[in-house]
């Protein structure tokens, strides 16, 4: 039975890229400037800017006597332009703390000026032959489906459990042993880096992933319990701040009563139950605000339920009261309260907590 290494760096000899302008290259500089601008840019787009900033500044001396202002200049276009200044701080750290001298392993490179974790693997992995595991965002994707990882990879305590597990993928010597003599470890890990790379870009994709081409289609989790588009989890929803109100369900001869809210705000112009702040007075708001004189209303209390918005949650506290009509002053202006069935209400744009009352009632009543 082949490892999971085994499978993709034989995928990647044969469908892999081979030609990418940083692949054929020991130059740590070269190949840290493509790790940079592989970071949060696309392939195609880095390439020309790769070979222009190169051309410009050819070594990390050249960098390092170089003005920001130039820097930036032969960066502008390809955004997130943070990563071109720590490029140019790292490069005079480089001159002034290493002589001039790329550092040559991962565990130094990593603590350069934006480079992180991965990124300082994959340059010392490619410059160096170290081995050492990658964790970027494609390779999170391909391990969350692969092994069937749950829970969002950018949380803290996930990650450390996507790092044991890239960890634990890394091609062994004994494997490069068995397979021949044409590769040695260090080889192999390079190969099987840049595998994981491309089996994230083109096969393992995002969206509409082509499993039907994938090597690790006959392990995969997420592929045989189809939950390809359940993987890698996503970031958990923020904690919204939460709100809350009372939504008056005044009943009168089997008949609700709605008020239609103003066009600005929320809810803006559907019809609603009247909303009443947490605490307020049943009676007096319905004197005051919707021009209704009640008779002694009885209560019935009901469980409160979230409904959640974009930017918070609402708990409402539903009232459902069921009143007699004193005297019925015609609500100040009947385009905006009536008295309605159920029935037809659910008819009427309401907002869906409205409407989750209103068919909990119908069905109860
Ligand atoms: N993305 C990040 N590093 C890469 C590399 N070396 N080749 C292709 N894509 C990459
Ligand atoms: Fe990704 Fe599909 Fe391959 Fe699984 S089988 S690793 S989901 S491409």
């Amino acid at each position: 039975m082949d490892s999971f290494a085994a499978k993709i760096i034989r995928w990647q000899e044969k469908h892999g890229r081979h030609h990418l302008p940083w692949q054929h290259t020991r130059d740590p500089y070269a190949i840290w400037l493509s790790e940079i601008m592989l970071q949060q840019t696309q392939v195609n787009t880095v390439i020309p800017y790769y070979q222009r900033f190169l051309q410009s500044f050819p070594d990390i001396r050249r960098l390092a006597l170089a003005s920001l202002d130039d820097v930036l200049a032969r960066w502008s276009g390809l955004g997130y332009y943070s990563r071109g200044r720590n490029l140019h701080r790292a490069a005079r750290l480089i001159v002034s703390n290493y002589q001039g001298k790329f550092p040559e392993s991962a565990e130094i490179i990593r603590k350069l000026p934006g480079i992180g974790r991965s990124t300082g693997a994959a340059i010392a992995v490619f410059a160096y032959g170290e081995r050492c595991a990658i964790l970027d965002g494609n390779v999170k994707r391909v391990l969350a489906r692969c092994f069937g990882l749950e829970g969002y990879p950018g949380d803290k305590r996930n990650e450390t459990l996507f790092w044991r597990k890239a960890e634990e993928l890394l091609p062994t010597s004994q494997a490069a042993a068995t397979k021949g003599s044409n590769e040695d470890i260090n080889g192999l890990v390079e190969t099987y880096t840049q595998a994981l790379m491309d089996l994230g870009a083109t096969v393992c994709t995002r969206s509409k992933p082509k499993c039907s081409l994938c090597p690790l289609q006959q392990d995969c989790v997420a592929f045989r319990h189809d939950r390809i588009d359940k993987l890698p989890s996503p970031r958990p929803r923020k904690l919204l701040p939460m709100k809350e109100t009372i939504l008056m369900m005044l009943m009168n001869e089997g008949r609700v009563f709605l008020e239609k809210r103003p066009l600005e705000g929320l809810w803006g112009g559907l019809w609603c139950l009247p909303e009443m702040a947490v605490g307020g007075n049943t009676m007096e708001h319905c004197r005051g605000r919707l021009g209704l004189e009640l008779d002694s209303p009885v209560q019935v209390p009901m469980e409160p339920f979230d409904h959640t918005f974009t930017h918070f949650r609402l708990r409402i506290y539903p009232q459902l009261l069921r009143v007699s009509l004193l005297s019925s002053t015609p609500v100040r202006d009947p385009g905006t309260g009536i008295w309605t069935t159920p029935e037809d209400a659910l008819q009427a744009a309401i907002p869906a907590p409205v409407r989750k009352l209103l068919t909990t009632m119908r069905v109860s009543s």
